[in-house]
């Protein structure tokens, strides 16, 4: 019992595959759940002719050398078996790969060495948004999203809303999803891409179209300068004399970090809205003031060999006014 419960507590939550949000997964759910069934009712079968043939009496025995079971159970049976699996799979492969509906919302993503650039285009009305390891759907809207890597392969899988896909550098990737259940999902990178592949994930969050609608327009906004003489503002100086600024966008509060170079000249999360997100550093550590100054100075210590450098040196008075100052980005 003990054991079949610690099994079954894998098949819920943010991250499963065996707990479906939308569609796609419910298809890759449910041919999970079919393989599974198929493979345990022909291994009890299997098993039991065994034991048949080798605990019972000999002339009894002799029965399993019947041309049914070796013509029937070794050849027509498996292919019959085989070929209709065939035809589900691909069935499901066509649903996964989602060619036949047409995308409602395009979303471009970039696999950086431990983290998730999103971007969202201009279309129609809707201005252009650039965030960080997270993503936000509108739901029962088709998703397209397009994936590059800018270094290594890395592999975009959100286990409770579509299949996995490799993100190739020099390659453009495509994988199409509709989120079906309103919450909160973890997405993970699942091919190995160096030290800190286990803290390359990013969080999921499905709503309503009207809430996905305000999200999209508040994260366009170009973020306030802060109030001056305040310990905001002073971070502010600091976040620019320390260079922050040389891999890290603040648009609008930060001068020279202007759009235009999204794709490569952004070596670091745009920190436009980054009070708004609920984790740092691929999900490192869960965002609070007090985090973002610990991160600040001892990156190097919670997440080893990421491309930031460790600023442990920095006055730990001057990584706190830095903190102040992110945490006005709303
Ligand atoms: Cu990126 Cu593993």
């Amino acid at each position: 019992m003990l054991l079949c419960g610690a099994l079954l507590a894998g098949c819920g939550g943010v991250q499963s595959a065996l707990d479906p949000g939308g569609p796609v997964a419910e298809s890759i759910a449910a041919l999970w759940w079919v393989l599974l069934a198929g493979a345990a009712l022909i291994y009890a079968v299997t098993m039991g002719l065994l034991f048949y043939a080798v605990f019972r009496r000999h002339d009894r025995r002799a029965r399993l050398r019947e041309g049914l079971l070796i013509v029937g159970g070794g050849l027509v049976f498996p292919t019959l078996t085989l070929v209709a699996l065939l035809v589900y799979a691909t069935d499901v492969g066509r649903r996964v790969v989602g060619l036949s509906d047409s995308p409602a919302l395009e979303i471009e993503v970039t696999g950086h060495q431990w983290w998730w650039e999103v971007h969202y285009p201009a279309a129609g009305d809707d201005p252009p948004v650039t965030t960080a390891n997270e993503l936000r759907l509108p739901l029962d809207v088709p998703v397209e999203v397009t994936l590059r890597s800018d270094d290594v392969i890395h592999s975009f899988w959100i286990p409770a809303l579509a299949g996995k896909l490799d993100v190739i550098p020099g390659r453009v990737s495509v994988i199409r999803f509709t989120a079906g259940r309103e919450g909160a999902y973890r997405g993970q990178c699942a091919e190995f891409c160096g030290a800190q592949h286990a803290r390359m994930a990013f969080e999921v969050v499905a709503e309503s179209g009207g809430d996905f609608a305000e999200w999209r327009r508040a994260r366009s906004r170009d973020a306030m300068l802060p109030v001056e003489d305040s310990r905001a503002a002073a971070g502010r100086r600091a976040f620019i004399d320390h260079d922050c600024a040389e891999c890290h966008r603040v648009r609008g509060a930060v001068a020279g970090s202007g759009e235009g170079d999204r794709l490569t000249g952004l070596r670091g999360p745009d920190l436009t809205h980054v009070a708004r997100r609920s984790a740092l550093g691929g999900r490192t550590l869960p965002y609070s003031r007090e985090n973002v100054a610990r991160w600040i100075r001892d990156n190097q210590q919670l997440k080893p060999g990421n491309r930031m450098p460790d600023f442990t040196e920095l006055p730990e008075e001057t990584a706190r006014s830095i903190a102040d100052f992110l945490d006005t980005l709303q």
